[in-house]
């Protein structure tokens, strides 16, 4: 017998009855010893490997490498056939000779197609979040898969990487602010202030102050300390001049020259500060009409708005309610310390149905006093406030058409499903829609026999 052979004969009786796959190769490569458990493992068939070379039978195998190098290989992951295994491979020595090679393995494969389906998932959560929002680093998200919303978050995140001015416009409630911070934490000064200031609260003669700070015994008033101005406090970060259309027309030549010069001097000082701050605006007011009529000044509306980000309505992004519907409610539930509750099929169709002047801050407003009437940890139409009922009446409808524009068919009969759900009785659907009874059956044929698409 020859002395590898006499070895596994030696230890047989354990080598067939561990749970992991064995094979032991000779020096010349051929398989002398596979266990029960390979055949289990790779489903190969022990009898038609015996005595045959590894390489022939599992190329990928390293047995044959760790015979010719004499280094083991320990934690190699391989595939056999539709297994996956992980394998310690060694030589086998007799005195400083290498007999052999042994090759332990185990059936991973569970494991491995976990991971891939892990790994899918993980893939598929990130493609589907980056579709609906954007992580803006404080646990706060821009929310927003309408394509208007999706291009105002590809161009934020491209301003995000520069120094750039950028300009935000949107009416009120639209997220400026929150567009802002989220600009500010994605971008290399996200570790460095973020100063908000509103141009329109503060009184002209104050804000220019608090703007570009004083110096003691400036003004009346001015004490004998004087006060950095937020331009120095946003230094190395970003100064957010809110309500920028408010700015009088005589501070905006002082902002202009700031701008320019990138440096300040405080209000009755003579040194001048160097600054190193990004600039970000935003206004609800229609700047560009404001130049026109000579309300904003030109030169500083090009200087401002380098970047311009402007912020679609709520109304003109109905499919995006839903979304922020969810994000909203999480995130109240969150504050509130409560239960996030569940919305009702027809409370999630008023809102839909509502105009939202107030936009993504309106609809945060109306769902935590929602929460706050709910009772049962499900939000209904009679949980909504007041200024709603008038939205789940004949007033305002939504046609679904996943963000296409609808076509005269669509919202006729919607309309028409909208009327008749209200005013039950057909004469009087007929009436308030002016039109005859004969046309509204004539309608109500064609809308459902032609199937428009609901
Ligand atoms: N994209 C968004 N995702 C989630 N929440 C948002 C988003 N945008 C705005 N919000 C929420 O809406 C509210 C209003 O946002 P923000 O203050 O930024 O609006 P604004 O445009 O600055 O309004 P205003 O013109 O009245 O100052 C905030 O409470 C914010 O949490
Ligand atoms: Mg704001």
């Amino acid at each position: 017998m020859h002395r590898l052979e006499k070895m596994i004969s030696a230890i047989e009786i354990i080598l067939r009855h561990v749970h992991e796959g064995i094979v032991i190769a000779d020096r010349e490569g051929r398989v002398v010893y596979v266990n029960d458990a390979n055949e289990r493992i790779t489903g190969l068939d022990n009898k038609k490997i015996l005595g045959r070379y590894v390489k022939d039978v599992v190329p990928e195998s390293s047995l044959i490498e760790v015979i010719e190098t004499g280094r083991e290989k320990l934690g190699t992951r391989t595939r056999v056939r539709d297994k996956y295994v992980i394998s310690n491979i060694v030589p086998i020595y007799d005195g400083a000779e290498i007999i052999g090679s042994i090759s332990v393995f185990l059936d991973i494969t569970e494991v491995e197609n976990l991971n891939i389906k892990l790994k899918k998932a993980q893939e598929q959560i990130d493609k589907l979040s980056k579709q609906l929002s954007t992580f803006l680093g404080d646990g706060q998200f821009i929310v927003g898969k309408n394509p208007m919303m999706q291009k105002v978050i590809y161009i934020a995140q491209k301003a995000a990487g520069v120094n750039s001015n950028v300009l935000i416009t949107g009416e009120s409630g639209t997220g400026k602010e929150v567009m802002a911070r989220f600009i500010h934490n994605a971008g290399p000064r996200k570790d460095k202030p973020f100063v908000a200031v509103n141009c329109g609260a503060i009184p002209e003669t104050l804000l220019e102050s608090e703007l570009f700070g004083y110096e003691p015994g400036a003004f009346t008033g001015a004490g004998n300390r004087g006060k950095a101005g937020i331009f120095e406090l946003a230094n190395g970060g970003t100064i957010f001049l809110d309500e920028i259309g408010d700015m009088s027309l005589s501070l905006q030549v002082k902002l202009l020259r700031v701008l320019q010069d990138k440096e300040i001097r405080r209000l009755g000082g003579i040194d001048k500060i160097k600054l190193d701050v990004r600039v970000m605006a935003a206004t609800n007011k229609p700047l560009e009409k404001m130049v026109a009529e000579k309300t904003f000044r030109e030169d500083l509306y090009y200087r401002l708005n380098v970047i311009q980000i402007s912020l679609p309505p709520l109304r003109e992004r109905k499919e995006d309610i839903p979304l922020y519907v969810r994000f909203l409610l999480d995130k109240l539930s969150g504050q509130l310390k409560a239960a996030c509750p569940k919305i009702s099929p027809g409370a999630m169709k008023a809102l839909m149905n509502y105009d939202f002047p107030g936009n993504i801050r309106e609809l945060e407003n109306i769902l935590e006093k929602s929460m706050v009437m709910d009772e049962d940890g499900n939000i209904d139409t009679d949980d909504l406030p007041d200024i709603l009922s008038a939205h789940t009446g004949a007033r305002g409808f939504y046609v679904e058409t996943e963000g296409r524009w609808p076509t005269l068919k669509e919202v006729e009969k919607t309309l028409l499903e909208k009327t008749l759900a209200v005013f039950s009785n057909k004469t009087r659907a007929a009436e308030v829609l002016g039109i005859s009874r004969a046309t509204l059956y004539r309608m109500l044929d064609e809308s459902t026999g032609k199937g428009v698409s609901r």
